[in-house]
């Protein structure tokens, strides 16, 4: 039996009053389509995934291209019902249709197999998918042919509940099951003589039952996976659901998280156990961290690999870096691209670097930068010390051998290479190559006036 998912996605989502089209508005730091599509996948190929596109469609598809589902135009918004029309040529040769919503993101690959077992065991026309939240407001209601009944006799949009129907609690999510033989038969059938002048897809549901075909419903295990993001409150409210969804699971495999709530952390990122989370941490993307590490309240990670035992103070940015096991890193210390810290290795208060390499053991402790740098194991990289990496135009290299003591507030020129076990005086500006286990020191000596100060004071005070 031939199943293809078509996806409504092509709406502009007019109540988020945003110039972005509403299915790429972003919980759990990906895009609300993706988060459908990956359901989706899970379910069929790709190739039988047809995502319906029209508002700003051309970056809708750029955004999704890469998951490698179909795309069909819907070149005006006349609603869900005429998105299935746009649709119908493209998937006619399937036996059933799963319908999802683009913008209903939370909805989980398993929901979506219950409800095609139960759209194949009831033997139906259409099956919906249900749901009975607290607060029904702005949802389709489901009208069954009796309280317990399993057959639907209509769906009533918000927009058209007479007095008295506000009280239907049971909701439609928007996600159905059709077989397409009966599908297509009635499809021309649909009307735009509501209130918003749109084919609603809905009204299926009645057209069906009255044609004789079995509509049924089936309610959803969580009601939370069937809510649709409207508006920005919505939207903000499904990715606090996500997110906790995401701390839940971490911690259920040992992480301790404090006041997850506060903590931004996407659905992709790994944490091992017995790691600590403090509040307000951000992990994103790709983001990787071992076991028995610390991450203190502030710091943000992003796209970046961290072994055991590490310690991330306060208030750290770290971006698309690597970290190795014990370092201790930060308070506000900033990696940027490209950062490759070795074990043990530390980043103190207010560093900075770049595309540079701390070897195992070393150290960077207090104010410096250091950019497309080489620093080897063990060295010390004393306050302030910075590396002059750009002249403008280009960037150039800065090679640090192992066992380096670099004195305070000295600026490295690159290129550069100080050889192992060298000195570098405090103050100093390094222009040339240093060889191993020599001393440089690149300042003006000191001139020392004995005196000098209070004669001064004298001359002055006299002069007054
Ligand atoms: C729809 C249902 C409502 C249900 C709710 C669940 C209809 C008429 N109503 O209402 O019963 O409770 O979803 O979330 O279907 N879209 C298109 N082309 C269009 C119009 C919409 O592709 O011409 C897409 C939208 O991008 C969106 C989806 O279809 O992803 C649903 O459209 P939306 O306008 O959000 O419908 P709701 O008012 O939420
Ligand atoms: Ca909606």
């Amino acid at each position: 039996m031939s199943v293809a998912i078509v996806i409504l996605a092509a709406g502009k989502g007019t109540r988020l009053n945003s110039r972005r089209p509403k299915v790429l508005h972003e919980i759990g730091g990906k895009p609300l389509l993706a988060h459908v599509i990956a359901a989706a996948s899970k379910i069929v190929d790709p190739a039988d995934i047809y995502v319906v596109v029209g508002h700003q469609a051309e970056r809708v598809e750029a955004a999704l291209a890469p998951t490698g589902v179909r795309f069909i135009l819907q070149t005006e918004q006349l609603g869900t019902g005429h998105a299935i029309q746009c649709a119908q040529q493209a998937v006619a040769g399937y036996d059933h249709i799963l319908v999802l919503s683009g913008d209903v993101p939370l909805i989980r690959p398993q929901t979506i197999e219950q409800l095609w077992d139960f759209h194949q065991t009831e033997g139906a026309a259409m099956t919906l998918l249900t749901a009975v939240p607290e607060n029904p407001f702005g949802y389709g209601r489901i009208v069954r042919k009796s309280d317990q009944a399993v057959e639907v006799e209509t769906i009533i949009e918000e927009k058209s509940l007479r007095p008295g129907q506000e009280n239907l609690r049971e909701i439609n999510s928007g996600i159905y099951a059709f077989r397409t033989s009966a599908l297509f038969e009635h499809l021309k059938d649909l009307s735009a003589g509501n209130s918003q002048g749109e084919y609603y897809l809905t009204d299926m549901a009645q057209i069906l039952s009255a044609a004789g075909e079995r509509v049924v419903a089936v309610t959803a295990p969580d009601v939370n996976e069937v809510l649709g993001a409207n508006t920005i409150a919505e939207l903000v409210a499904l990715d606090l659901t996500l997110r906790l969804n995401i701390a839940s699971r971490l911690m259920s495999q040992g992480v301790t998280i404090f006041r997850p709530e506060t903590c931004i952390i996407d659905a992709e990122v790994e944490v091992g156990p017995d790691t600590v989370i403090e509040p307000c941490v951000h992990l994103l993307k790709r983001t990787k961290i071992g076991s028995d590490c610390l991450i203190r309240a502030g710091s943000v990670i992003d796209n970046s690999t961290i072994a055991d035992s590490t310690l991330i103070r306060n208030h750290c940015v770290i971006e698309d870096s690597i970290i190795g096991s014990g370092a201790e890193i930060g308070p506000f210390a900033h990696l940027r691209m490209g950062s490759d810290i070795g074990d043990n290795a530390h980043i103190g208060n207010f560093v900075e670097t770049k595309k540079s390499r701390m070897g195992n053991g070393a150290k960077a402790n207090h104010l410096a930068y250091l950019g497309d740098s080489e620093v080897g194991a063990r060295t010390n990289i004393g306050a302030g010390v910075i590396t002059c990496n750009y002249d403008g135009v280009n960037k150039y290299k800065t090679v640090i051998g192992e066992r380096v003591f670099v004195g305070s507030d000295s600026t490295l020129v690159a290129p550069i290479s100080i050889g192992d076990g060298a000195y570098i005086g405090a103050g100093s500006c390094i222009t040339r190559e240093v060889p191993p286990d020599a001393l440089a020191v690149g300042r003006a000596r000191q001139v020392t006036k004995e005196g000098w100060a209070a004669a001064r004071r004298a001359r002055v005070t006299k002069e007054c």
